[in-house]
């Protein structure tokens, strides 16, 4: 990597609409920015990587409003949601903010002052459709009508899904709102607008958009919407309506005429404000100089990650923004391309049938997909497909069977027959390790130009060259013959440290298994310069204990089947059959379930005072002084979190269970404990009669299944 310890660094990802959760086309974006993070940071790097939720505009407003609550609530809902992706993909982002916060009011109202003092801001008045009855202006997106080209009645105010004409709102027949059914009338009002065709801006963003700040592909593709049609002198960039009127989620445009109704930034105007927003935040709460960070012509490189569908607002928009307001321009804009899941495309809202968290309740390991993601993606603006059948082949095949075979096949002779000591390096493994040195450098070089698939490639063929030795030399039949314990010794030293060096080239895609082989290892592996050849002879290392697990086809076959929900609608359940009544009136008493009589009937009033919810362990971690409790850290889609002590502390591991979704008396009294207050209990089965019946085995509902949902 070309980075030096001085290296700075200030990385963003697109920051999501708080409109929804994450699909599995956030995780893509994050993943590719995790690991160029992680690998720069390895190479000692200072980086800051931050993010937030694009809180406002008229969607997320109108989604409120369905649900009877305010934006700001609405908002914080979701943002609730996030830490249990970003946990569970091991998304290293130092801070996460909201382009509602404060620090994103002041700065776009700054930012705009500085563009009106540039002379750039310009105010003219616009006419648009107006919903009477709901008192608002109508985004395209609001409007139906019938298409004015092929006649199909509830066509969108842009285009027609039927015969795909392209057209103004103003052009459907019989327009009506979306949100009242109302009859949309035109009106106009002043709108505020970004002056882009203003000379200045134009030279400005042709030098900046062919100055090497974003991929060439992209950059060529940016000049087709900048340059003048043939024959014409006339700017091909439009100014930019940068303003909505009242009611609308968000920041207020400030100095407007007091006579003049409340006018607000569109919400793409303050949405990349927020990366400031996000980095100051981020700043103060670790007390690095943020004016130093983003000092134009300072030193640090400010870096954006984002998908092809936002390219212009990233290289045209926030560019000309920032430029004009006296601001640091980007650095870099890294366009990847979209996701598509075994051939199908991904909606924007929807996302596609991968629900990631779903994928994670499955118990699918969270490195597969870092792993299968950054096998496939690469510098360019390509879009990548993500198959299932290619899925189990690239982990089980390449990463199990290749990567984590050399550890599994030579490391329990160390442990075994040497007490843990590593030995000395087998002379004969000279140029095997030579190559390995060689291949370090192409793939530091390799993850700095995004090109993780061609990391990978190089990784796995030095995993080859490995296990190709490992089999050569056999440690299996050398074992049989006690005179020969140095070679064996010699051959395991080497195959391990041939491990410990390619586990340190996959750190930045698998943080996790790097973590497990530094604590197997008792070395430190995230650092470039950690590379070495071999682990130094007589350093004792722990007993080997697997690292990953071969993915089941038949489990990630589960994360493509229909929601539970939406199968059962399609059934309608059957009433119970005579002989099942009957089968449940005649059970023998003197068989006690489980160990113990089934408690009094109860009526289904008194069931419906028991509140059983879906939660998700978010936490969890054991609490110091009780060998019995462990402290659970519950999300139940409340916004909020609840802890909850639990008697589980024999049976299992607090890392086995964060994740995982179980079942809770949610309106359980909450208890003050030695060690706290347990807001609810965790529902948890086990028999009567423990010590000839050991174990206690914690609820887990089926996939499907979301915080908070009743359990009835
Ligand atoms: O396309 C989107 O999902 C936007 N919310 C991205 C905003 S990126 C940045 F400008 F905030
Ligand atoms: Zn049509």
């Amino acid at each position: 990597m070309t980075a030096t310890s001085a290296e700075r660094l200030f990385v963003t990802t697109a920051l999501p609409y708080a409109n929804g959760p994450f699909h599995i086309g956030h995780m893509l974006e994050y993943v590719q920015a995790d690991i160029w993070v992680r690998a720069k940071r390895m190479a000692g790097a200072q980086v800051h990587f931050v993010c937030a939720d694009d809180a406002h505009g008229a969607p997320i407003t109108i989604a409120a409003d369905k649900r009877g609550i305010t934006p700001q609530q609405f908002v914080a809902e979701i943002a609730a949601g996030r830490p249990q992706y970003l946990n569970g993909f091991g998304i290293a982002f130092d801070h996460w903010h909201s382009t509602d916060a404060p620090e994103n009011h002041a700065e776009a109202q700054a930012i705009y002052r500085d563009l009106v003092q540039a002379g750039l801001i310009d105010v003219r008045p616009v006419e648009q459709f107006f919903d009477p009855e709901r008192g608002m202006f109508l985004a395209d997106r609001f409007i139906k009508g019938t298409c004015p080209n092929c006649g199909a009645k509830d066509q969108f105010g842009d285009n027609c899904e039927v015969c795909g004409a392209v057209y103004a709102p103003t052009d459907l027949i019989d327009p009506y709102s979306a949100l009242s059914g109302a009859k949309p009338v035109r009106k106009t009002s002043d709108h505020y607008f970004f002056k882009l065709s203003d000379p200045r801006c134009v030279a400005f963003l042709d030098a900046w958009t062919q100055g090497g700040h974003t991929q060439s592909e992209v950059a060529n593709k940016v000049r087709e919407w900048l340059l003048p049609a043939e024959g014409s002198t006339a700017p091909k960039l439009g100014d930019w309506d940068i303003s909505r009127d009242a009611p609308y989620f968000g920041i207020r445009i400030p100095d407007t005429p007091a006579d003049s109704p409340d006018k607000y930034f569109y919400v793409w105007l303050d949405a990349p404000v927020g990366y400031l927003a996000s980095l100051q935040a981020h700043c103060a709460k670790a007390g690095v100089d943020y004016a130093e960070l983003v000092r134009p012509g300072g030193p640090t490189r400010q870096v954006h990650f984002i998908g092809k569908d936002i390219i212009t607002f990233h290289t045209l928009f926030w560019p000309a923004m920032l430029k004009f307001s006296g601001r640091k321009t980007p650095d870099d804009v890294f366009v990847h391309g979209h996701l598509t899941v075994n051939g199908e495309k991904m909606s924007k809202s929807r996302g596609t049938g991968l629900d990631p968290i779903k994928y994670l309740s499955l118990g699918l390991n969270a490195e597969w997909l870092r792993y299968y993601f950054a096998a496939k993606l690469s510098g360019r603006n390509e879009d990548i497909d993500f198959v299932a059948d290619d899925f189990v082949s690239r982990i089980n095949a390449d990463l199990i069977g290749k990567y984590i075979n050399i550890a599994s096949r030579t490391a329990g002779f160390i442990t075994k027959r040497f007490d843990g000591r590593i030995g000395a390096d087998d002379p004969d493994a000279t140029e095997m390790l030579q190559s390995v040195r060689q291949g370090r450098n192409d793939v530091v070089r390799l993850y700095e130009e995004r090109e993780t698939g061609k990391a990978i490639r190089q990784i796995m063929a030095l995993a080859d060259e490995a296990n190709q030795y490992v089999a050569r030399k056999a440690p299996w039949d050398i074992a049989k013959d006690p005179s020969r314990s140095e070679e064996l010794h010699r051959v395991c030293t080497t195959a391990i440290g041939l491990f410990a060096n390619l586990t340190i080239m996959l750190a930045p895609i698998l943080p996790r298994t790097a973590e497990a082989v530094e604590r197997w290892l008792g070395v430190s592996l995230q650092r470039w310069d950690a590379l070495r050849t071999h682990l130094p002879a007589g350093h004792v290392i722990a007993p080997y204990q697997h690292l990953m697990q071969r993915v089941d086809p038949a489990v990630l076959a589960q994360l493509f089947d229909a929601p539970a929900a939406e199968a059962s609608k399609e059934k309608t359940p059957a009433a119970p059959t005579k002989t099942a009544q009957a089968a449940t009136n005649n059970v023998a008493t003197d068989v006690l379930p489980g160990g113990e009589a089934l408690a009094s009937g109860i009526t289904i009033d008194d069931l419906a005072k028991v509140d059983l919810r879906i939660a998700r362990i978010v936490q969890c971690e054991a609490v110091s002084g009780s060998t019995k409790l462990l402290r659970l850290t519950l999300d139940m889609g409340e916004g909020r979190t609840r802890q909850v002590f639990s008697g589980i502390a024999a049976h299992y591991k607090p890392e086995d269970l964060v994740g995982k979704l179980t079942v809770v008396v949610a309106n359980l009294a909450p208890r003050k404990m030695k060690f706290g207050v347990s807001e609810g209990m965790v529902l948890a089965a086990s028999h009567a009669d423990e010590a000839a019946h050991p174990g206690v085995f914690v609820l887990e509902p089926w996939a499907g299944a979301q915080p908070g949902m009743r359990v009835s």
